[in-house]
């Protein structure tokens, strides 16, 4: 069974295709086109210059994608080696997600092949079923993104339970949001975490919102308002030095991982699994990955932690593909619409 997996969800533009043989997955190609630069320019996304660039890239990036999947092959015949294709139907901005739904109708009825929609929340824990070893249900899932911040109890391939997550802001949001007040590029999470390596976690003590509730919910925004009160006053005397800003990464990353692990430790102890699964932009980063580690092996060492490579954590269609596996295609494909707000509720 090949799949190839189309992801064109926010400012990504991907297509991967994927191979499953006696439940190994083999990745033949993951071409992943970005308008970071154009992102990062600007300050964060804009959807509707977003979508322009989904436009410019998705054929280009089809086009590489199957030449690095099936090099002898002949450019024509390589759409028949695929068997279906598994696209992202939400959530997302909608001018991206449109691109790639309509993109994914018209090659499904050209090259008739069955269509697959795909929840994005979701492809993103998929991205832990390429290697060797795959997460065993039941199992509970921490999606940690840009847009989301939810846990997760999978009982089974899609059925799941929903625990928790954020009541305002996402993780990576959060990181993205006090990144800006720091004077930081976007995407902000991976500079806070390069500048967090040179500072003191301790620096600064912020607030911890909703750490202590017995739920599984959380809370960004009030993080982000302490860190714009605390910048204010620090630079009441003069802009932020290096190490002020060393420091206050340290101590933003250090807080935000803290609510993850101590949330994600307070559903293991009520849901008994014997495996976790990160996912999600923010599964990338490193100090989360150790403190996740660290404090999932002292709660009980027998629990397997999954964390995708860091570059199957940010937006793929690795993960796309891999869900498809996983999912019945649609009867009639062109009834896909692209849904901006499908959610792991319903
Ligand atoms: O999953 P993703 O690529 O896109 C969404 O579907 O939202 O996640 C992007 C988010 C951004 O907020 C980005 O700052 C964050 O993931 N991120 C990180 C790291 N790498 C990406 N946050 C913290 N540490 C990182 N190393
Ligand atoms: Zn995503």
């Amino acid at each position: 069974m090949i799949i190839l997996g189309i992801e064109t969800s926010c400012d990504e533009t991907a297509v991967a295709i994927l191979k499953r043989q006696d439940n190994r997955v083999q990745i033949l190609s993951n071409i992943v086109a970005t308008s970071l630069e154009l992102q990062s320019k600007f300050g964060g996304v804009f959807p509707e210059q977003a979508a322009r660039e989904q436009l410019r890239y998705i054929i280009p990036t089809l086009d590489e994608a199957l030449a690095q999947a099936f090099p002898d092959t002949e450019a024509s015949n390589r759409p028949k080696k695929i068997n279906a294709i598994a696209i992202t139907q939400g959530p997302g901005l909608i001018g991206s997600l449109l691109i790639g739904v309509e993109t994914a109708k018209t090659l499904s009825l050209v090259w008739q092949k069955p269509l697959i929609p795909i929840n994005h929340l979701i492809a993103h824990f998929y991205a832990n079923w390429t290697n060797d070893q795959t997460p065993q249900f039941p199992a509970l899932g921490l999606l940690v993104s840009g847009g989301h911040t939810d846990l997760v109890l999978f009982k089974d391939h899609y059925s799941y339970e929903y625990l928790g997550g954020t009541r305002d802001d996402a993780a990576g949001e959060c990181f993205d949001k006090c990144a800006r007040l720091l004077g930081l590029p976007y995407p902000g999470g991976p500079q806070i975490s390069l500048r967090a390596k040179t500072g003191n976690p301790k620096a600064y003590r912020l607030p911890k919102p909703m750490y202590s509730t017995s739920d599984f919910d959380m809370s960004f925004s009030g993080l982000k308002t302490a860190v714009v009160n605390l910048v204010s006053e620090l630079t009441q005397t003069g802009p932020l030095t290096d190490q002020q800003i060393d420091d206050l990464s340290a101590s933003i990353e250090h807080t935000i991982c803290q609510l993850l692990t101590h949330k994600t430790i307070l559903a293991l102890q009520k849901y008994p699994v014997s495996n976790l699964m990160v996912a999600g932009g923010v599964a990338a980063n490193s100090t989360l990955r150790r403190m996740l580690e660290h404090e999932v092996n002292k709660f009980d060492p027998t629990i397997q932690i999954f964390i995708p490579p860091t570059k199957l954590c940010t937006d793929n269609g690795v993960s796309t593909a891999s869900a498809g596996f996983f999912t019945p295609p649609l009867d009639n494909p062109l009834d896909l619409q692209a849904d901006p707000n499908l959610s792991l509720m319903n």
